[in-house]
């Protein structure tokens, strides 16, 4: 690298850097006014009518008209987090799920998959975090064949502050104290985006809309009905859509869209006061909750960072370190900026756009037969007898990706389960099968091992198997 080259790449650091601490100190100052500010509980409307629309009644998108759609996209991963509640180090998007693929693969070739059959270019850009983004840079060179143009921008680093003193515990800028920083949630993909200049790129070259999702939520594809509906839209198109779904007892902490005070706003857990989060996390009165699926428009978000009308609510996120301290750090969601855009709407969408690879149980489930891969997405096997996802718990022996693996030597028939629980020490050998309901409980220092080709069929196991 020449002197010059040095020289110009501190500048961008001190100036990256200096951006940084401008939006660390903006939210403290928030955070510091608004203490104790919750939501005003009694202010909490329902949706009006017009504020949620259920998929079915979007227009299909015609044929004839996908390309001129799909030129106006840009399709945006979520990609700061890690893979640590899967016991894996590194970013949760490099993990493999099925067919040898990972996170990452999948998505880029959901968007090769409509790059190659349209002769469209539709972008994916991830938003990286400090700890993810050298790990994805170093895997970049897979891509380069692929007809997708994949773009990276980073996110923020914010200090940690410790709860008792509210001072940062990072002293130093470049500080390699990794306990010291924190990617300040997806919120912060707005200012990020904007001060990458790919926002001012992206608008350049003709795209009006961002499909922004969890890069772990494999339900989350393009889709082209939605599309079609912000792009083809003859009364003015709303410039930012929420895909919500139905709550089940399995949802009762995602994020849910309220009216307050005539706005669209996302209500999470932890601004509910306490004495109502029974009522919040109940199916009666929130029926729905945020997939995290969003759809932006580009212009409307270049607007709401310049005139410094984004707004988002400050989560406040306590953690308690390695060495025993405790900190809070503070966070937005990108679905919080809901209230800041013109004509904003939810979109009630199938639950199948909502797959969520949080833990090993989920990846069960993926990785079985009851789902096969097609073009990038996951397809729901016509052989299962009824649409609903099994609800499956994996005691803590299956926490790491690498002990799961290891504790399946193959993966089960799951076809016609409706609920598996196991917990303590329990193995799986080959071809099993598993039916209806089915709960296998190792009590400590025992062991069971479920022999190659067993069928359980609404079966409790304690103790020695018998079938
Ligand atoms: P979360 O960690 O917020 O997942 O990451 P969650 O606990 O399921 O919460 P929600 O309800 O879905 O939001 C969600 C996505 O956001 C990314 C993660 O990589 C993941 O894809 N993420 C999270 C970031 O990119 N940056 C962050 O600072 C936090």
């Amino acid at each position: 690298m020449s002197l010059s080259e040095k020289e110009n790449e501190k500048n961008n650091l001190n100036e990256n850097v200096r951006k940084e601490f401008e939006d660390f100190k903006e939210m403290f100052d928030r955070f510091l006014q608004e203490r104790g500010h919750s939501i005003n509980w009694s202010k909490i409307n329902l949706l009006q009518d017009d504020a949620l629309i259920m998929y079915g009644k979007l227009p299909d998108a015609n044929e004839n008209d996908i390309k001129t759609l799909l030129d106006q996209l840009v399709v945006i991963k979520l990609n700061g987090g890690l893979g640590t509640s899967m016991g894996c180090t590194g970013p949760k998007s490099i993990i493999t799920i099925k067919e040898e693929l990972t996170f990452l693969d999948m998505n880029v070739k959901q968007i090769e998959y409509l790059n190659n059959k349209y002769g469209t270019d539709v972008p994916l850009a991830l938003m990286n975090s400090f700890n993810t983004d050298a790990d994805t840079q170093k895997i970049m060179h897979k891509y380069c064949n692929v007809n997708v143009t994949i773009k990276m921008f980073k996110q923020s680093r914010f200090p940690r502050i410790c709860r008792e003193s509210l001072l940062p515990i990072a002293l130093r800028i470049g500080e390699e104290n990794p306990e010291g920083w924190y990617p300040p949630g997806h919120g912060d993909i707005y200012r990020s985006f904007y001060n990458s200049g790919l926002l001012d790129t992206f608008i350049k070259a003709g795209k009006k809309y961002m499909f922004v999702s969890n890069i772990d939520n494999l339900g989350a594809t393009v889709d082209l009905n939605i599309l079609n509906f912000l792009l083809n839209n003859t009364d003015k198109a709303p410039e930012f859509v929420m895909e919500v779904t139905d709550k089940t007892k399995a949802d009762t902490k995602g994020g849910t869209l309220i009216d307050y005070e005539g706005k669209l706003r996302l209500l999470e857990i932890a601004q509910v006061p306490k004495e109502h989060v029974g009522e919040f996390q109940a199916l009666r009165k929130f029926k729905i909750f945020n997939t995290n699926n969003l759809w932006i428009n580009l212009a409307g978000m270049k607007r709401i960072v310049e005139e410094k009308t984004l707004h988002m609510e400050i989560i406040v996120n306590p953690k308690t370190l390695d060495n025993g301290m405790n900190v809070i750090q503070l966070e937005t969601a990108v679905g919080a900026a809901i209230k800041s855009f013109d004509g904003a709407m939810g979109i009630n969408v199938p639950r199948t756009r909502f797959l969520p690879v949080k833990m090993t149980s989920d990846l069960l489930v993926i990785m079985s037969n009851m789902y096969s891969y097609k073009n990038g997405s996951l397809v729901m096997s016509p052989k299962r007898p009824f649409p609903s996802v099994p609800l499956c718990k994996l005691g803590s022996h299956f926490t790491k990706v690498k002990d799961f693996l290891h504790r399946f030597a193959t993966v089960p028939d799951i076809m016609e389960l409706d609920h598996l629980t196991v917990s303590g020490d329990v193995t799986f050998g080959k071809n099993v099968s598993l039916k209806g309901t089915v709960i296998i409980i190792a009590s400590p220092g025992e062991r069971i091992d479920i022999p190659d080709g067993a069928t359980l069929e609404n079966k409790i196991v304690t103790g020695n198997l018998r079938i």
